[in-house]
């Protein structure tokens, strides 16, 4: 190579979309029953103070019995298919990311589609809190098979279900609740929406930092273990997106990081050297959602109108596993 086609400044590759998909709908359901700190203050060893200032979560949602991890789904699917103004006969597959199914056979995908009136093919993804964001991968994945032309991906968890009540070290983080998008099969290319690069990983030296122990019913979990994996699992992957879609942080115009803890959040922003001021929060209000939190946070941030036609969004979930996955798309229809 010689010394001037060295010196040249690269040209940015434009961001290209590898996986097509058009972003139809989108929605999210969250159970009426408000779980604040202060409630928790009541009922445990610990303080409103210590949790908002370790975790930066102020209240969660917690499901009556009614809502189940399928009604919920349900409800943030309805809202979605809506506002995509499609026939849930027109779905071809419906992806549902859940690490609490209403039952361990079937699929609750299958009570959700039945529901709702999807057509196609239905099943249940668990990647715990990665979930939402490994079932986008599936589900635009899917787009490219002929014959999946809509494909509705939810992400939906009752798991407070899972959680011991008595237990200081994880009943102050979770909450319920659901969120869903509508993808559509796209004919502009990689010049359109869809994703442009994806990281998806695990490790399952981590099993034992956070699980249900076999044969038990509760959430295990040593917090500052899951703490730093999940910290150093986030900003890593979201490195490896970017590089993998020839993006840097300042392309980002909005990053929707898995909402566990506002701490690893901002080490994540930091690190990455992201504006805080384009970074979705909303877990103050819903607390850890598992696999419902990405969707969720994407909904709420479409409904502000933080999600222009051709905005760049970074999505990442990380969890129990660990098992990460993490996206750059191009949002739009
Ligand atoms: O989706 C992935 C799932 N989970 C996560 O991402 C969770 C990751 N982990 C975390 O978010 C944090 O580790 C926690 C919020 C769970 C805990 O925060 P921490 O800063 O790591 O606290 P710690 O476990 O190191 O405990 C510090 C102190 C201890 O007291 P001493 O030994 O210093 O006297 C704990 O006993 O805080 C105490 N503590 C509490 N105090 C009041 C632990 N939990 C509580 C509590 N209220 N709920």
């Amino acid at each position: 190579m010689s010394a001037t086609a060295a010196a040249a400044p690269a040209v940015p590759a434009a961001l290209a979309a590898v996986l097509p998909a058009r972003f139809l709908g989108w929605g999210m359901a969250v159970p009426s029953t408000v779980v604040t700190n202060r409630d928790l203050e009541a009922v445990l060893d610990t303080s409103d103070a210590w949790i908002a200032e370790r975790t930066g979560i102020r209240q969660r949602r917690a499901a009556a019995t009614g809502d189940t991890t399928a009604a919920l789904a349900v409800a943030a699917s309805r809202v979605a298919l809506e506002r995509a103004a499609l026939d849930p006969a027109a779905i071809d597959l419906t992806v549902l990311a859940t690490m609490t199914p209403d039952s361990t056979c079937p699929a609750t995908a299958a009570t959700v589609q039945h529901q709702l009136g999807t057509a196609g093919a239905a099943f249940d993804l668990n990647a715990a809190c990665a979930g939402f964001t490994y079932a986008l991968h599936v589900g635009a994945a899917g787009l490219a098979t002929p014959g999946i032309d809509h494909v509705l991906v939810v992400g939906a968890e009752r798991v407070t279900s899972m959680v011991d009540p008595t237990d200081r070290g994880t009943a102050i983080l979770f909450g319920d609740g659901a969120g869903a998008v509508v993808l559509g099969a796209s004919e502009q290319g990689s010049s359109g929406p869809g994703l442009l690069g994806v990281d998806l990983g695990g490790d399952g030296s981590g099993v034992a930092s956070l699980h249900v122990p076999p044969g038990e019913r509760y959430l295990r979990m040593d917090g500052p273990e899951v703490f730093r994996r999940a910290t150093r699992a986030m900003v890593e992957s979201c490195a490896a997106a970017l590089a993998r879609s020839g993006a840097s942080p300042a392309d980002v115009d909005l990053f929707v990081p898995h909402q566990a803890n506002a701490r690893i959040i901002e080490a994540t922003v930091s690190r990455l050297g992201l504006p805080a001021d384009r970074v979705v929060v909303n877990l103050d209000r819903y607390g850890n959602t598992s696999a419902a939190s990405v969707p969720i946070a994407l909904a709420e941030a479409a409904d502000e109108g933080r999600l222009r036609p051709g905005a760049i969004v970074l999505a990442c979930g990380v969890g129990a596993g660990m098992a990460w996955a993490t996206t750059l798309l191009r949002w739009g229809a």
